[in-house]
């Protein structure tokens, strides 16, 4: 298998329970985002002005370096149909870092497809694979088979050894 990492940012802990499961059931490290300036009473009226603006907050960025990894999986919230804006920083800042990466955004029910082309536009490629989930579905528990398929799908294609042989996919291109 390859080395993977989750780099999670998570404001009210929703994406936090993805990222606990997804460690939990495999074998992966973890690691977070958190602000440098917490959060107070105008948190809401931020988080829109951030997301309005595409900005950057300052960050702390706490766990191992990204570069060690094969593939990071970024678990972030939408804010106003956007990317949260501390995820943003991260990805901006930590560019060079990231060799691959997939994408698990949590909603309320809109804008989770945002993510992973945000994401794409400051990487300049696109994340190799993404999935969204609402809060519903973490709340209720539905999410855990979804996610737990994304966990072996990922694991399974940064096997080493899983790489198909040309004639697999072609056997014309195979000769
Ligand atoms: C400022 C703000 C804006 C939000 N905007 C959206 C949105 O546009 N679409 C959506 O589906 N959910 C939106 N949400 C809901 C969050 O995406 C949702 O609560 C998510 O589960 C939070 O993840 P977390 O608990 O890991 O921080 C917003 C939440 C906040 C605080």
């Amino acid at each position: 298998m390859g080395k993977i990492l989750v780099v999670t940012y998570s404001f009210t802990g929703t994406g936090a329970r993805l990222t606990e499961l997804l460690c939990r059931s495999r074998d992966w490290a973890s690691a977070q985002v958190v602000e440098r300036r917490p959060r107070k009473s105008w948190i809401t009226l931020r988080c829109a002005l951030e997301s309005l603006f595409r900005l950057k907050p300052p960050i702390l960025y706490k766990g191992p370096d990204p570069a060690d990894f094969d593939l990071v999986v970024l678990v972030a919230p939408i804010w106003l149909t956007r990317l949260a804006s501390p995820m943003r920083s991260f990805v901006a800042s930590f560019r060079g870092s990231l060799r691959k990466v997939a994408v698990v955004s949590v909603m309320g029910g809109k804008g989770g497809q945002n993510a992973p082309a945000e994401i794409g536009g400051i990487l300049d490629r696109a994340p190799f694979m993404s999935t969204s989930f609402t809060m519903r579905e973490v709340d209720d528990g539905s999410y855990a088979p979804r996610l737990l398929a994304f966990a072996a799908a990922l694991d399974a294609a940064t096997d080493p050894g899983g790489e198909m042989r040309p004639f697999v996919l072609s056997p014309e291109t195979a000769g």
